[in-house]
């Protein structure tokens, strides 16, 4: 027999670990530099339109299907089809979601590692150990691979504690102080010189630039990213919500939470762009284009950080352990994906699975640190801009067309009475059938034929 399932204890539970998911590099660091880099407030009011109209449905469709089969999310697809095809279709579905969820993670904690790396440095030059901090902030193999392994293993720690003492708990930690941090880092940023010429150009858009195929498809990824779409994390958080609590209202916060953090982080990071740009540093290149992501973040920011006298040092490392932290509650919903699936489908011991699982995927991102420049990029834009919203395109037609209409009010029904009255029930059932899977490949169409 295999372990009860477990359960997030409250709202705010759910909530935090939710969130904590879905807020993570690619909010603090994704969305920005996207933004910078494509028109400024231009990608900004296509991301919007990508996350409301597409993300937040298909974050629905996961949640209710979750919820309504609670269990893993390779299995859940496969639980709610009938005939022998869709109940194979739902299973290869599942299961590709979790090999996305896998291949993300094993990009995503080279990322989170070198956060950890910088936060290490400012540390250890903080204390005036200035060879080993010019250490941690060189960009090297070993370096990566170190900090993998670390990040890695508290992600593993974590999940082996399973919902409640693992992921609930540390998010619930995690979420308030990430939050705190990142109102403290923008005042402080806001006061910079050059930093309202970022403001403008973040808010002020460049119409020219919405209708560009590239950065329609780049938001319609980034908005399934962000909200941690088309890997199952969000199918397994709502199998774990308890018939209590409200499904759609609960989709609504994270939807605000996630899109909300995102847009408050870009005016963290793009005025501290400009503050740099004011201070001497260098943000654009030779041929006017952004300096690429990685050197936004770690040679732009840090630079900006040394302009700022000794203070700098501890403001690169309130930021450096902010992005961690950010990173922390999102890697820990990644590997839930493959565990649940190897506890609740193969009977392995949660710890057992866990140490595999995590381990293995180490392994890959081993690889990736040593093939890096062959493998990283392509791992990136293979999950993140095709895979996902394949999958989140999936799910939305399994809600929509293979989940009964009744089942689906029922469901809704367990933790408001009043479901079918509402306006989510009038729009979302026809609109997560025809409209959503529509657009996501209409968005792939047009670029295949621009
Ligand atoms: N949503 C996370 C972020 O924005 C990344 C993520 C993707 C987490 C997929 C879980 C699953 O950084």
């Amino acid at each position: 027999m295999s372990a009860p399932r477990g359960e997030f204890s409250s709202k705010l539970g759910f909530l935090m670990a939710a969130a904590g998911s879905a807020v993570g590099l690619g909010n603090i660091w994704g969305f920005p530099t996207q933004v910078a880099g494509n028109g400024g407030a231009a990608f900004l009011v296509v991301y919007l339109l990508m996350a409301f109209f597409l993300a937040y449905p298909a974050l629905m469709a996961e949640l209710i299907i979750g919820r309504h089969t609670k269990t893993n999310s390779v299995k859940a697809l496969q639980a709610i089809a009938s005939s022998n095809i869709s109940k194979k279709v739902g299973f290869a579905t599942g299961f590709v979601g979790m090999l996305t969820a896998c291949a993300i993670l094993s990009f995503y904690a080279i990322l989170a590692g070198w956060m950890a790396a910088h936060a290490t440095s400012s540390a250890t030059g903080l204390v005036g150990m200035s060879a080993s901090s010019e250490w941690f902030a060189s960009q090297s193999s070993a370096r990566s691979l170190v900090f993998t392994v670390i990040f890695m293993s508290l992600t593993i720690a974590i999940i082996c504690g399973g919902v409640k003492q693992g992921i609930e708990k540390w998010c619930s930690r995690l979420m308030p102080a990430l939050i705190m941090i990142l109102i403290a880092l923008i005042v402080y940023v806001l006061t910079l010189e050059g930093a309202t010429d970022g403001v403008r150009a973040y808010l002020v858009p460049d119409f020219s630039r919405v209708t560009d195929p590239n950065l329609i498809v780049g938001a319609m990824g980034q908005a399934f990213f962000s909200l941690s779409l088309g890997v199952g994390t969000m199918l397994i958080y709502g199998s774990y919500i308890s018939e209590r609590d409200d499904l759609v209202s609960l989709g609504r916060s994270v939807t605000l939470i996630d899109i909300g953090i995102a847009v408050v982080a870009g005016l963290l990071v793009i005025p501290a762009m400009y503050a740099a740009q004011h201070n001497g540093v260098q943000i654009y290149d030779a041929d006017g284009y952004l300096i690429e992501s990685a050197g936004l973040i770690f040679t732009v920011l840090p630079a900006l950080f040394d302009t700022m006298g000794g203070g700098g040092m501890f403001v690169s490392l309130v930021f450096f352990i902010f992005m961690s932290v950010a990173a922390l509650t999102s890697t820990i919903s990644v590997l839930e994906v493959p565990v649940a699936y190897a506890v609740e489908s193969h009977d392995m011991p949660r710890t057992r699975a866990t140490i595999l699982i995590g381990g293995a995927i180490t392994l890959a991102s081993a690889i990736i640190i040593f093939n890096f420049d062959t493998l990283f990029g392509i791992v990136i834009t293979v999950t993140t801009q095709y895979s996902e919203p394949l999958v989140g395109l999936m799910m939305c037609v399994y809600a929509g067309w293979v989940l009964q209409r009744n089942s689906l009010l029922q469901e809704l029904k367990k933790s408001n009475e009043n479901a079918e009255h509402g306006l989510f029930w009038k729009i979302w059932p026809g609109y997560v059938r025809v409209i959503c899977p529509a657009a996501i490949l209409i968005v792939f169409l047009q670029k295949f034929f621009s």
